[in-house]
């Protein structure tokens, strides 16, 4: 453990009376966006308040994503662009947090070709932000921590951006080495939180108003492997499904390879959490797979699919699907497109494959262009549009119970929300609903979302 209170406390001193401001953006998936939460939490006991301005910040913090070299390009554009703003303003500090630090080659030309940045944060480090922002107000040029510390801020409370939706880390890190993932390299390998901080911490932010808990992990079928006591994710859910209150449980990501009958079992015993599911199953060819080296087949993943459609076959599914996988032939796509029609999920995440240099797939040879890569998209994009058409229709004349998060941005006079199932609901009302449940009657469906009347 890092010992940031002598940090913290010496630029409390320094800054004593002043005003800062922080400007933290978070790009990414929601365990980043958490992260970037966590770094507001410790801004916060150094005295920052927030700005979503980055022309009126004292300290810039980007919190970044490497899943995709497109997230990547992104980032060193907008670190590109801040040049004028340091010039502007010298004293102006500039740190990169996230998954782009950990590798090293990135940190390196970080420190090389942008120097404007004054420090590099890694994944599980940040709890070294007071020392490196310390260093930072003293003058040196450039600091980095990209260690990998096993402990998880448990001590840091999270500055929120919901007031009733609250996401809450299980565990950090990825043991699976799909071959086309950069996770495993720059999030290190698994670690669970202990239950009893989990449970408590769930108990508090319900205590404290929040509806909705999303737990998130890479893989959190494997949470408790590494932890004594024998807890698994199904027995955690169990637990916090015991928590007073009224609120819905979600949670991602689910690995196939580890998707039990008993955490099915579980979701539909536990009255509290939420009836959806998302499995990403990347592709639905078996060579594919292997080239992926998920570990499942698409028979094996259809036998989850089918034993939830037994129980219910209503039931929500959703997927993340990569398209253009190095060599992907016709066939090997077809038999995606097959795999979605079949499981008949009600919305996919699709991504085009991007090469991620350190990975196994990154040296795999690959022949398809990207007009063809391209054109797949198109194509897996128009079936799920006619599947999801035909799926959203079963919501038509049912009750949906809504937690409202914002007003709609399509039609005027209306709100929206999610449902158990995570479809969005969108239904006349005013932003006093925000952050409240609804029990909605449906009218209309689309392939995006449903319409209804508050009941
Ligand atoms: N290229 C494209 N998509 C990727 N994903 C992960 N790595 C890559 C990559 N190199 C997708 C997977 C994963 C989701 C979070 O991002 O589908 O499930
Ligand atoms: Fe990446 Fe696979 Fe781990 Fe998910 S399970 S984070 S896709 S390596």
């Amino acid at each position: 453990m890092n010992d940031n209170r002598f940090y913290i406390n010496e630029l409390n001193k320094l800054f004593s009376g002043r005003s800062k401001k922080a400007y933290v953006r978070s790009f990414g998936c929601q365990l980043n966006v958490s992260d970037g939460e966590k770094i507001k939490g410790l801004l916060k006991q150094i005295g920052y308040s927030f700005t979503e301005n980055e022309n009126e910040a004292d300290l810039i913090i980007l919190n970044t994503c490497a899943v995709r070299e497109s997230a990547e390009d992104r980032v060193f554009g907008i670190i590109g662009s801040m040049k004028k703003l340091k010039e502007l303003n010298p004293s102006l500090i500039i740190g990169v947090s996230g998954c782009m630090t950990a590798q090293e080659h990135i940190a390196e030309k970080i420190k090389k070709s942008y120097p404007q940045v004054s420090f590099v944060l890694g994944t599980s480090a940040i709890n070294s932000l007071p020392k490196l922002l310390l260093e930072s107000v003293h003058g040196t040029r450039f600091s980095a921590d990209i260690a990998e510390y096993d402990d998880f801020s448990e001590t840091v409370e999270q500055v929120r951006e919901s007031k009733f939706k609250a996401s809450v880390p299980i565990m950090f890190g990825c043991n699976n080495f799909c071959t086309y993932c950069i996770v495993p390299y720059v999030r290190g390998r698994e670690r669970s939180r202990s239950a009893e901080d989990i449970i408590s911490e769930v108990t508090r932010l319900v205590q404290t108003g929040y509806k909705e808990i999303m737990l998130l992990g890479q893989n959190v079928n494997s949470y408790g492997n590494d932890l004594s006591g024998g807890i698994s994710f199904p027995k955690l859910l169990r637990e916090l499904d015991k928590i007073d209150g009224d609120f819905i449980i979600r949670f991602m990501s689910s690995h196939p390879k580890d998707a039990s009958i008993e955490l099915i079992d579980t979701i539909f015993d536990c009255s509290k959490v939420a009836k959806s599911l998302h499995l990403p199953v990347q592709s639905g060819s078996d060579s594919v797979l292997e080239r992926m080296s998920r570990r499942y087949t698409a028979e094996k993943y259809l036998q989850i699919v089918d034993y939830i459609r037994n129980r219910d076959s209503d039931f929500s599914l959703t997927t993340d699907i990569i398209v253009g996988f190095p060599d992907e032939s016709d066939e090997e796509f077809e038999a995606t497109l097959d795999l979605i029609r079949y499981a008949k999920y009600d919305n996919i995440y699709s991504f085009i494959y991007s090469k991620r240099s350190g990975t196994k797939a990154a040296e795999m040879p690959d022949k398809i262009s990207d007009e063809i890569k391209s054109e797949r998209m198109r194509k897996l994009l128009e079936v799920q549009r006619e599947i999801s058409t035909e799926r959203y229709q079963r919501f038509v004349g049912k009750k949906m119970r809504v937690l409202v998060d914002g007003i709609s941005k399509k039609r005027k006079g209306f709100v929206s929300g999610k449902s158990s199932e995570y479809i969005i609901v969108e239904f006349e009302g005013d932003s006093s609903l925000i952050g409240q449940f609804a029990d909605v009657e449906i009218i209309e469906s689309m392939n995006w979302a449903v319409i209804g009347k508050k009941i």
